[in-house]
This record gives structure tokens, C-alpha cells and sequence, in this order.
């Protein structure tokens, strides 16, 4: 069901989402995408799931602990009711300001991670998710895929890996084939990218994509 159609203001901002395994390199293409914003002088917002609020981030460190042990179903709830919170605090407003809104992972995660990686019903997550979002989709997802072995190896190369990081080859596998068959779903929504391209490449791709969906006037 369409905004409209469910009687919410039609919304002038641009929502974007990045998403991808770890390691794909999400934080560099979201700061060059914020720079050509900030040149082209459209008024942004950043964020990042889980987190972006002062609850999310609560909930974040409760999430990525290696020391939590939590059922799969607690480790979704725990990222929905940060979306939720991050959803009404801060996505919400400022698309109402007509602010671009980058946002470093978003529902679509939570469908791979915690469906395709954990196996939970997948039905019951989007009825949470939708929940949670008050149905708040992004116009633009840009998906970076990226082999989860080589993601892995990159990311704990800066950090020692946190509770999801250290799920194994396996889960990462899974989780990528998640990714990928949302994009095969949504081909108007997703932008499918292999992160292994040169970084300038990808941010001129990425652009394009943004720039093709600003809103004009
Ligand atoms: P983060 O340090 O932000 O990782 P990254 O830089 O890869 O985005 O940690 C977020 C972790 O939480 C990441 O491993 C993905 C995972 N995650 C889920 O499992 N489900 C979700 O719904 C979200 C938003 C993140």
C-alpha cells in the first residue's frame, strides 16, 4: 500500500539505504555520497543502523556484544525496536524537512541477517519490520556485494570482530545470498554493485542513482 493510500503526507525528501556484508566498504561510498551533497548543496542527514539515537545506541552495544547470549528472534527484535525509535526520532522528521536521508543499513539487513542468516520466518519479520517503520521503505537501496570471506578478512583487519561479525563463513554465505535475492525482487528499488570495483567508479554509479531520484523544484 502506497503512502497516499494510507493517508500519510506524501514525503518531498529522498530516502537512501547502503547495505552489503561486512567489509564491503558502505561507511566510504556513504562519506563520498555525502561530499557530493554537500557540494551539490542538498541538505542530508546521516545515520546508521543499529543505533542513530540515544536508545539505539543502548541497544546497539547490547546487540554486538560478544558477550549477550540472545535467542535469534531477541537479536531481531533488538534491531527493529532501534529502527523503530530511529524511524520516528530522526528518519521521519527530517524527510519531512525534504532532507536527503542516507541511512547505513536498514530493514532490508534484518531480512538477511536475520532471515536468510538465522532462518527465522520470513513472513513474520516483515510484518514486525512494517510495523516498526510505519511502512517507511527507501526509495534507493545501493547494495555492495562483496565474497563474505574477503569482507571478513578486511573487517577484522581494523577491529576485533564484534557478535555478528564472528558468526562464521557459513552465516556470512547466507547472508550475502539474502542480500542478493532481495535485490533479484525489487530491481526498481535496489542498485546491485560489485564492491570489489575501484571506489571511484562505485561513487560515480551511486551518484548517478541518487541524483536520478532527487527531488526536483
Ligand atoms: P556495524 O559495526 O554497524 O557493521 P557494518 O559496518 O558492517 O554495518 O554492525 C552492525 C552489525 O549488525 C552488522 O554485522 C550487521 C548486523 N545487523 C543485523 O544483523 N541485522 C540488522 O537488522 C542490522 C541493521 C544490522
Amino acid at each position: 500500500m502506497s503512502a497516499a493510500q494510507k493517508g500519510l503526507p506524501r514525503r518531498p525528501g529522498l530516502f537512501v539505504t547502503f547495505e552489503g556484508p561486512e567489509g564491503a566498504g558502505k561507511s566510504t561510498q556513504i562519506r563520498l555520497l555525502a561530499a557530493r551533497l554537500e557540494a551539490g548543496g542538498v541538505a542530508h542527514l546521516l545515520t546508521r543502523e543499529p543505533g542513530g539515537t540515544l536508545i539505539g545506541d543502548r541497544l546497539r552495544e547490547l546487540v554486538l556484544d560478544s558477550r549477550s547470549r540472545l535467542e535469534a528472534m531477541t537479536e531481531f527484535l533488538i534491531y527493529s525496536a532501534s529502527r523503530a525509535q530511529l524511524v520516528h526520532e530522526v528518519i521521519r522528521p527530517a524527510l519531512e524537512r525534504g532532507q536527503v536521508v542516507v541511512c547505513d543499513r536498514y530493514v532490508d539487513s534484518s531480512y538477511a541477517y536475520q532471515g536468510h542468516g538465522r532462518g527465522l520466518d520470513t513472513a513474520q519479520l516483515r510484518a514486525v519490520s512494517e510495523a516498526a517503520t510505519v511502512g517507511l521503505l527507501p526509495q534507493l537501496t545501493v547494495l555492495l556485494d562483496l565474497d563474505p570471506a574477503l569482507g571478513l578478512s578486511r573487517a577484522a583487519r581494523v577491529n576485533t570482530p564484534d557478535r555478528i561479525e564472528a558468526a562464521g563463513l557459513a552465516f556470512h554465505g547466507r547472508v550475502r545470498q539474502g542480500f542478493l535475492a532481495l535485490a533479484t525482487a525489487e530491481p526498481g528499488r535496489f542498485l546491485l554493485l560489485d564492491a570489489a570495483l575501484q571506489e571511484d567508479a562505485l561513487a560515480g554509479r551511486i551518484w548517478e542513482a541518487v541524483q536520478a531520484r532527487l527531488p526536483t523544484g
